[in-house]
Formats: C-alpha cells, sequence, structure tokens
C-alpha cells in the first residue's frame, strides 16, 4: 500500500519544506519509490529543489483538473512542482462541488507507481491544506521546540480529529511529530519537554538540529544528501526515514 503523507503545521518557517525534500530523498535513497508534492503557492519546494517555476505545475490539476505534471528529479525520486500563480485561484476552487477532493482525484491516477507520496503545505488551513489531509493516509508535522510552535500543532490535530476525519477521511492516522531546529538552549529544552510531556508517543526518536547546512543547500537548490552528505543534518533525516519506514 502506498503511503500518503501531508506535512502540515499552521505556523509558518517550522522545517515542512525543508523536510518533505529530505525525507523523500532519504527514503528514495533506501530505494523506494517517492513522489514529492508541492501543494504551495509559495513554490519553495520546486525551486528548492532547482526545477524551473515556469515549468507545468499543480495550477492545472487544481484549475482544470488535469493529471498531475510529473519531472523526475532522480530515478527515485518524482516531483509535482507548484507555480507562484497558484495563489491566484483559490476562490475559483471555492466554487467547485469537489474542491476538497480534486488532489485526491489527481492521485488515483499514479499513486500505485509510488512506495511514498509526500505533500508539502502551505502554513494555513486552506483549500489546498484540506486537499492534502483529504487524499493522505498519514500526516506528519514539524514542529520548532518552543512553546508557542505547540498551538500550531494543537490546531491542526484538531481540525484532523473533530472534522476532517468524519467529513473527508476517516482513515487519515499520525504518522508522527518531528522537532526541527533543535539547539541546546534553555529555551528550546523547555519547549522540548512540553511538546514530549504533551504528544510523547506521537514523537519521533529522531531529531533534526539546528545548522546553517540547511540554508546553504537551499542557496544552491539541492537537497541535503547532495549538497552535504557526510553532515549531521543529512544523518539525521536519514535515521526519520529508517524510522518512517518501521512505523509505515
Ligand atoms: N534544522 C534546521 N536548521 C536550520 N535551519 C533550518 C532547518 N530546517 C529548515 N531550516 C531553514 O529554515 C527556513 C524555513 O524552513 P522551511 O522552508 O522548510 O519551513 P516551512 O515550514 O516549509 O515554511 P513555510 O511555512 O513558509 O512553508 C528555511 O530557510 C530553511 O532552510
Ligand atoms: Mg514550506
Amino acid at each position: 500500500m502506498t503511503k500518503i503523507i501531508a506535512v502540515l503545521n499552521l505556523k509558518g518557517g517550522v522545517g515542512k519544506t525543508t523536510t518533505t525534500i529530505n525525507l523523500g530523498k532519504a527514503l528514495s535513497l533506501q530505494g523506494k519509490k517517492v513522489l514529492l508534492i508541492d501543494n504551495d503557492p509559495q513554490a519553495n519546494l520546486t525551486y528548492g529543489l532547482g526545477v524551473d517555476l515556469n515549468e507545468q505545475n499543480i495550477y492545472s490539476v487544481y484549475k482544470e483538473e488535469t493529471g498531475f505534471p510529473i519531472i523526475e528529479s532522480d530515478e527515485n525520486l518524482h516531483l509535482v512542482p507548484s507555480g507562484l500563480e497558484l495563489a491566484t485561484i483559490e476562490s475559483d476552487i471555492d466554487k467547485k462541488i469537489n474542491r476538497y477532493e480534486i488532489l485526491k482525484g489527481a492521485l488515483k491516477e499514479v499513486e500505485s507507481e509510488y512506495d511514498f507520496i509526500l505533500i508539502d503545505c502551505p502554513p494555513s488551513i486552506g483549500i489546498f491544506s484540506i486537499n492534502a489531509i483529504a487524499a493522505s493516509t498519514h500526516y506528519l508535522l514539524p514542529t520548532q521546540p518552543a512553546q508557542f510552535g505547540l498551538i500550531g500543532l494543537e490546531e491542526i490535530i484538531k481540525l484532523i480529529n473533530n472534522q476532517v476525519k468524519r467529513l473527508l477521511n476517516p482513515n487519515i492516522e499520525p504518522l508522527g511529530i518531528l522537532i526541527t531546529m533543535f539547539q541546546n538552549t534553555n529555551a528550546t529544552e523547555v519547549g522540548y519537554e512540553e511538546i514530549k510531556n504533551k504528544y510523547d508517543t506521537l514523537l519521533f526518536d529522531a531529531v533534526i538540529r539546528y545548522t546553517t547546512k540547511f540554508r546553504e543547500a537551499e542557496i544552491v537548490r539541492e537537497d541535503i544528501f547532495s549538497h552535504a552528505p557526510q553532515s549531521g543534518a543529512a544523518k539525521e533525516y536519514m535515521s526519520l526515514a529508517k524510522e518512517v519506514l518501521k512505523k509505515a
């Protein structure tokens, strides 16, 4: 069975896109066939993997319900790009009867070709995130270990449990909460303890530490395994991939 994982958090800048790219790449290095979907009008994932923003992109899927335009980033790592024009069509999508199930419809055509499909989402609960949640078997929540980070997590878990499960996707399950940008400071450690106390069983053992390597990789538009294969950062995302393989 294909695992379809929505990467979510209401809060911006917590490492959703970085996690989608590098967990996806790590799974592909483990021999899995992986599709990454850039489901965010910011198109950071598309840009981050060095793909031209003028390519055919997910806009046509939402607008005209075409199949996915798929780019082969690597043999085992494929990508559905996004584009900035996606930001202009939310109100058009809102008028469609099947507005929350457009992504799910397009996925049906391709999902059997992949072991893992990772969907990068914007930092909001709008039409794009809800499409991702409706289409997914699992969701993964990256969060910074800060107390204010908990708010975004709680809101998204509540939404999924109270509404999405009942109305759109009764089978979706949490895959886990991933701590990103961990630093050995007092504030981080306090935030980490709080998340651990609240969500113990959901926390991944793998923790992603803060390092400028991610910004560097972003600037040269590469994943961390291409940019810094020997780094701690690459090892941490590989540990996460191994945990995901055990769990999923
Ligand atoms: N572990 C890390 N250590 C240091 N910097 C990181 C780490 N992970 C990601 N970053 C950097 O932090 C910034 C935000 O990360 P990212 O774009 O992945 O967050 P996001 O949750 O997808 O943001 P948005 O909500 O805007 O989509 C980026 O510049 C990224 O390179
Ligand atoms: Mg992002």
